[in-house]
């Protein structure tokens, strides 16, 4: 994280630090606080990022600096479909990255996960459809499945906040790090940022706290600096880092075909991009200006862009990032000291009012600001975007009902499993819908594609009942 490099270990060299940023309402009610209270409050003090804080204030007013991001000459970003037999080559130097132990895995699980109103670290939450393995379970396993399957180590670098850090270190412990070698399980720890008020003020939310919250997926590669984490990928030969998020359960980990495919395209970084649903679907899409690549956050995107369609009756700007990446080491250690643009939200911030009581407003009155992962884009000298079909591989929890919730992305799971059963000549029962009668579920480690499927499967197997492979 990025810190002020001082350490204040006394009320004078606090005020002072603060008085000289305009933050001196952080100590109003020093003389009330405990002497745990007052250290509590100096640690957090001494970790703000008072530069950042003043990139944050100067934006105040002015919206987020990332949306001059369509500019003129933006054009849709080139996608590569590739053919059978670049995917056979791909696969075969893929597995090859795969078996001489140059690929390590980036998951990012530091966010809130507000929206699924989770008790616990996402990754914690539930949601095979049969066995009720949770997305770290499903996460571990398929690493687990690659690395007995090329006889290979793969590296698993975590990143969570200081929020659900410890929990979710915890959470692994508890679960023998789901048969992984805990010594290549590696946490680490993202910056967490202060929110301001509309003037630029940063927010208590009790007499002796400070509001801090995740700086964004974002902050990732910083994080990955500051803990060793980069270094530790040296050391252990890897060039490769495959990069997914904690909510989507049909993630295609290290896919030996994107590994090789970004191989052979030799880019500092690869998007995995699919066919948006509809002009109107929220996804930001890949994008290309002056030689540079980029997403556009559909906010960003103007409605007749947005709407705008080829001859052939497509959407000019088609294809959007679900944040799958492939990044070369040496890539991620460029952009380790790289300035990203911030993103601002209004959001309802609880405060601590003058009498020292905390507050929970009921309309927003805080400004948060937040790093994104695909703004290290247009650094790129060469960028991979690759076409995938969305129902194989990405279906996010993120809400707790409705679209992307769990009953959807275990609908996918569902799915997904009975098309490997179907690839394997398996007759799977279905409804007038085409919704496969039974729940099917697949542990990762039983098969990791239709491949292994079929290569495991009993002769005379017939779906006739839920179907758990295990
Ligand atoms: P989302 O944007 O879906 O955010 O994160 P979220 O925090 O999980 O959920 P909401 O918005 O509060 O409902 C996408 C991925 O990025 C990670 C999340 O853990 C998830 O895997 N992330 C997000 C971080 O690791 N750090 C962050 O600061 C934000």
């Amino acid at each position: 994280m990025e810190t002020t490099q001082v350490t204040i270990d006394s009320y004078s060299d606090a005020k002072e630090l603060l008085d000289r940023h305009g933050q001196g309402q952080l100590l109003d009610f020093w003389d009330k606080l405990s002497d745990t209270e007052r250290s509590a409050l100096l640690s957090q003090i001494e970790t703000l990022d008072f530069p950042s804080i003043a990139r944050m204030q100067s934006m105040l007013g002015q919206g987020d600096a990332a949306q001059a991001a369509f500019g003129a000459g933006t054009l849709p970003a080139e996608v590569m479909t590739p053919s059978e037999q670049e995917t056979a080559d791909a696969i075969n130097i893929g597995e090859s990255s795969l078996s001489e132990g140059r690929v390590g895995v980036i998951l990012v699980a530091g966010g809130q996960g507000s929206r699924l109103g989770f008790d616990g670290p996402k990754g914690a939450f539930p949601v095979a459809p049969i066995t009720n393995a949770t997305l770290f379970e499903i996460h571990c396993h398929k690493i687990l499945r690659l690395e007995e399957k090329y006889d290979t180590q793969i590296p698993f670098y975590v990143m969570t906040s200081e929020t659900n850090n410890k929990p979710t270190h915890d959470f692994f412990a508890e679960n023998n790090y789901f048969g992984l070698d805990p010594e290549r399980v590696l946490f680490f720890i993202q910056g967490m940022w202060p929110t301001l008020t509309g003037e630029g003020k940063i927010i208590l939310d009790s007499p002796h706290h400070i509001f801090m919250s995740p700086d964004g997926h974002g902050g990732t590669i910083t994080a990955l600096k500051n803990s060793g984490a980069l270094d530790d990928m040296a050391s252990r030969g890897l060039d490769t880092l495959f990069y997914f998020q904690v909510d989507n359960p049909l993630i295609e980990i290290a896919d030996p075909a994107f590994i090789g495919l970004h191989a052979n395209t030799g880019a500092d970084v690869s998007v995995k991009v699919c066919a948006k649903r509809d002009a109107g679907e929220g996804l930001g899409v890949v994008a290309a200006r002056d030689g540079h690549n980029m997403v556009i956050e559909y906010i960003d995107l103007p409605e007749e862009e947005a709407a705008a369609t080829l001859p052939d009756g497509s959407l000019k700007f088609l294809y959007g990032s679900v944040a799958i990446h492939v990044f070369s080491l040496g890539f991620l250690k460029q952009e380790a000291n790289a300035e990203l643009p911030l993103h601002v939200a209004h959001k309802k911030v609880p405060y601590c009012n003058a009498d020292g009581e905390t507050v929970r407003p009921g309309e927003p009155n805080a400004f948060k600001f937040e790093k994104f992962i695909f703004d290290v884009l247009p650094d790129a000298n060469t960028v991979l975007n690759l076409a995938f079909a969305r129902e194989e591989e990405f279906s996010p929890v993120k809400n707790a009902t409705g679209a992307d919730s769990p009953e959807t992305t275990q609908r996918d799971m569902i799915r997904k499993y009975s098309r490997w059963l179907e690839a394997c000549g398996i007759e799977v029962p279905k409804d007038d819908s085409g919704t496969p009668v039974y729940k099917i579920e697949i542990d990762p480690r039983f098969a990791g594609n239709v491949q292994d499927l079929r290569s495991k499967l009993p002769q005379d197997f017939a779906v006739t009942d839920d179907v758990l492979l295990v």
